[in-house]
Parts: structure tokens; sequence; C-alpha cells
């Protein structure tokens, strides 16, 4: 009898336990949610739902709850105090992730609500498996004042422990102002919803009210404005749905941490490929351009490219590779836009890039085709001394495998920061249509022979005669071959066979760097 009621009195608590998980399920009400959706916005469940393998979502601490009795605060339930964390798996992998909830009070971060983030990051650096942050939030729940500020410490603090341990990213899927911006921005990779997602530090009104620039959310902080203008957003998405897509298609790129190992994939294209479209890539006349994503694409396992700062520095192209099935971090200049000059954002561009890549050892693969860094007083001032510094910084820190091809000009400065031997790259192999040079010929020649020249009967065919005996001896790979500055002089439609094979050799590559706190580049 006694066994009975025991029985019993379980199930009864079994099904109050069912009915308060449930409820607290619900989020911010069926009301919230119809508004979260009329804005073409799926909710953090929601969300979750979809980026997680089906069925393999575990949520944590759901039964959080906020404890702050401060501006009403003491009547007021807020289900699962506004944010959901858990892992699960995405294909396959374990991953861990935020994601704050518009529809339970605007998503506002108070005390608790961070200390269930604060407990996922833990969880997530502890696992070493990755860690992704939906965030669509009013910001620090105004009520409960400071607490809510440490809270944003807090994940600061572990966004930056973890960097380079673990790859971070976020998804910005709804508002994100003020100090709120800048756990996104200490983290790997952002992601932005186009129309539905803005990050500013201050918005609109007081904007106009402090300086009187009349500017909109989105012009402001929306997607295309930080993907094409600040460089803030790595990826400008369509929709929640694609959004969390290409989050799963970055993360099939990257390790679990830097010490997990590389996630290959059985591969389908062949070593030995030819690219035989590459032969005919360069055009005829040194000024035109081409686009390196093509010659980038045409290496590339399947052809397939997955390219963060699509939108931004385009003279500067970066994307994640496969090369049989070993994922690859590509830096290319871009002879489509500015002729593939280095600038300010280019610099910054492929510093940030490869920097991640070294972290999680993923190897490096740079394609150079520049004339140097651009002249002018906009990118002298702009500082490009010092953010031109970076990229030679972050190539020279690098110890992953390291290849260089250069497939057309690469003239001075700009010929060392795009991955030369003496940055240590590996193996540097150039096309026949390769000029590596202190400077292009015709300004050579103008600065080296200018008495020559001035002084000639016909000063135009004097230069023209100097410049062609300078393009013989400099403005070609062979000088640098002869004297073991580069490795190999290829055939273009050789690329891919040749980079699989050194890929290959090298994957056991080891380096020490000297024994050091760390590095400081130059920030
Ligand atoms: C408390 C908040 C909140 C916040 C929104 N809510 N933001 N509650 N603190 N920061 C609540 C609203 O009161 C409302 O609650 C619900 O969320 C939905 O908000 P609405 O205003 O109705 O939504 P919408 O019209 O879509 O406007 C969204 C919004 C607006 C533009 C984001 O809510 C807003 O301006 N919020 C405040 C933004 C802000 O100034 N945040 C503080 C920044 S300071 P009910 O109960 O009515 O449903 C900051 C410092 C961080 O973040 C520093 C870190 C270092």
């Amino acid at each position: 009898m006694a066994k009975e009621q025991g029985k019993g009195m379980t199930e009864e608590k079994i099904r109050v336990f069912e009915a308060r998980r449930e409820a607290l399920k619900s989020m911010g009400g069926e009301k919230m949610i119809a508004k979260q959706h009329d804005l073409g916005k799926m909710t953090a469940r929601e969300r979750l739902a979809m980026f997680y393998d089906e069925g393999t979502f575990q949520e944590v601490q759901l039964f959080v709850k906020h404890r702050s009795t401060l501006f009403g605060l003491d009547k007021k339930e807020i289900n699962a105090d506004g944010v959901i964390v858990g892992f699960g798996k995405v294909n396959g992998r374990t991953v861990f992730a935020a994601a704050q909830d518009f529809t339970s009070s605007g998503g506002s971060l108070g005390e608790m609500h961070s200390k269930k983030i604060w407990k996922i990051m833990d969880m997530a650096l502890d696992a070493k498996k990755p860690f992704v942050s939906m965030n669509d939030s009013g910001g620090a729940r105004i009520q409960e004042g400071v607490p809510a500020l440490e809270g944003y410490g807090g994940i600061f603090y572990r966004n930056t422990i973890g960097s380079g341990y673990i790859p971070q990213i976020t998804a910005i899927m709804g508002p994100t102002a003020g100090g709120a911006v800048y756990s996104p921005a200490l983290t790997d990779w952002v992601f932005m919803v186009k129309k539905s997602s803005y990050m500013y530090i201050t918005g609109p009104d007081v904007i106009k009210a402090v300086i009187g620039e009349e500017v909109t959310h989105d012009d402001l902080g929306g997607a295309v404005a930080h993907a094409t203008k600040s460089g803030v957003c790595h990826f400008a998405t369509e929709n929640d749905t694609d959004c969390i897509n290409r989050v799963k298609m970055l993360l099939s790129y990257l390790p679990d941490s830097c010490h997990s190992p590389q996630p290959i994939i059985a591969c389908t294209d062949s070593a030995d490929r030819d690219c035989p479209e590459l032969d005919t890539i360069i055009p005829d006349r040194a000024s035109r351009g081409y686009d390196m994503k093509q010659v980038v694409m045409a290496v590339a396992d399947n052809n397939e490219i997955f390219e963060p700062h699509e939108l931004w520095a385009k003279n500067m192209f970066v994307a994640f590779i496969r090369i049989m099935g070993q994922p690859v971090g590509v830096i290319a200049n871009n002879p489509k836009f500015g002729a593939g000059v280095l600038d300010v954002n280019a610099s910054d561009k492929a510093s940030r890039f490869i920097r991640f890549c070294d972290a999680f050892n993923i190897p490096l693969l740079t394609f150079s085709d520049v004339p140097g860094y651009m002249p002018g007083t906009a990118q002298e001032w702009a500082g490009i001394i010092s953010h031109g510094a970076k990229l030679l910084h972050a190539y020279a820190e690098a110890t992953v495998p390291k290849i260089t091809v250069v497939t057309r000009k690469d003239y001075g400065g700009a010929y060392i920061g795009m991955c030369s031997k003496q940055l240590g790259a590996d193996y540097v192999m150039a096309w026949p249509s390769a000029e590596i040079a202190v400077m292009g010929a015709e300004g050579a020649c103008n600065i080296v022979y200018r008495r020559e020249i001035n002084e000639a009967a016909d000063p135009a065919a004097k230069r023209t005669e100097l410049v062609a005996a300078y393009e013989e001896q400099f403005n070609n790979p062979y000088f640098a071959a002869s004297m073991g500055i580069i490795e190999e002089v290829i055939a273009p439609r050789e690329t891919r066979k040749r980079v699989a094979a050194i890929l290959d050799a090298l994957k056991d590559k080891t380096q020490v760097r000297l024994p050091k706190k760390h590095n400081n580049i130059p920030l």
C-alpha cells in the first residue's frame, strides 16, 4: 500500500514538473511569438531546432529565474530568463549555443540571463567544442542595472579567454546595441540577417541628438552596412534560415578546437586534376584585371569555396576551400578590384583570416598578384604602415603549412607581404606569367634611368628599350627561381595537383616559436 502511494506521488510530481517545463518553454507566449513571426523572425527555440540535428538539443538551465526586485521585476516572470542555452549535434558534431529570445522581455540581458550564457560558454571551453551565439536582444535589462553590465563583462572575458581555443561564431538575428556589440566583435565570425538585424554603439536617436546626423537603423548598422562599409559583418544573410544554414556550412570547415583534428571529409575530386582553364586566365595586357576567385575555384575540390567578407575590401579575397577533403584557408589579391592593391582594409581582412586559420591549424594557400601598397594621403593617414605590418606579422607568426602561388605581378613590399619565402612560406610557386620584382619595369626605369631617358635623342624609344631590358631581367619568375627565392615555376594548369601534393607532404609540419607570453601584433 505504502509502495503504491509513493508511486502515485512520483507520478504527480512528474506531471507538475512537465507542466512547469512546458510553460517555461513557451517563452514570451503566443502574442509575442506572433509579433516575432510578423517581423519575419524565428523564435530562439525555432532557430535552435533548425540549427541542431533533429532530437539532439539538450537544454541547460531552463529553470533559471531572474532575482531582481527592482522597477516591478519582482512581479514579472521572464521564461528561461530570455535566453536558451544548451548543446547538441550539428551534422553529427557537438556544438554549444546560446540563443536570446526576443519574445521574452526583449531578450534583454540581466544577471541570471548572462550567468546562463557564462555556464554554456564554460562548458564549451571545458569540452573544447565550438560556441555559437544567436543574438536577438534589447541589450542590458534596464531595470536590473549594473548586474547586467557585469553580465556582459563576463561574456567578453570568456570570448577573449576562448579566442584561438575554440571557434566562436555570432549570428546577429535582431537588435544589438551599445556595449552588447562587443561580444560579437570578440568572436571569430559575425553573421547578420539583412533587414531584421542591426548593430551599433549608439542608435540613430543619440546620433541625431549629439552630432545632428540623420540615419536609419539599417543604414547605420544593418547587415549590408556592416558587410560593405565597416567589415564588422563577415556574412550578410537573407533571412534566419539562410543565416543558420551558413553558420552550419562554416562549422563544417572548422575543427572543434585548436587541439582537435581537422574535419577532413571524403573527397570526390582528383588530386591529379589539371585546371586547363587557368592557362588562359591571365589577360594579354598587364593592366587588365581578372577574377582571382575563378583561379581559386578551379583549384578547390569540386570548385567549391566558402567566402567570408565577400562584400568588403574586395581587392583581397579570402575563402575556405578543401583540397582532397582537407580544409584550407585561401588568401588572394583580386586584380578584378582595384588591381588587387594592398590597402588598410585588405590588410586587416587578410591578417585576421590568417590568424584564425593558424590558430585552428588550417593550412594557408596564398595567391599573389599585387602591384604594391596603395599610395596617397588617405591610406597613409589611415595608417597603412601599421595595418600593412599586420599582414607581415600574421604570415610570419603562422606555423601552419604555407604555400604561395604567384600568378602575375608581385612587386616590392607587397611581394614580401603576400607570404613570401622569408615570411616563412614553405613552398612558393610561380606561373610563367609571374613578375617578381622591386617594382614595375616602367616605374623602375623612370627612376634608375631618368637622366639617360631625358638626354636621349628619342626619349620614348630609349625608355622602351630600357624597360624591355628590365623586364627581361626581373619581370619574370626565372630570376627569383634561379636564386631559390621561389621553389618552382609551374604551368597554371598544374596548380591544383602541385598544391595537393605539397599539402600532403607537409601535413605533419610542426614549428615551434620562441618561448614568450604572446606576440604584440601591430593592432
Ligand atoms: C528591459 C527591454 C529592453 C531592455 C526591450 N525590452 N529592451 N526590457 N531592458 N533593454 C522589453 C520591452 O520593455 C518590451 O517588454 C519587450 O522587451 C519588447 O520590446 P519592444 O520595445 O516592445 O520591442 P520593439 O518595439 O521591437 O523595439 C525593440 C527595441 C526597443 C528597439 C530594441 O525595445 C528598445 O529600444 N530597447 C531598449 C534598447 C536599449 O537602449 N538597451 C539598453 C542599451 S544599454 P514588454 O514587457 O512590454 O513585452 C546596453 C549597455 C550594454 O545595452 C553595455 C555592455 C557593456
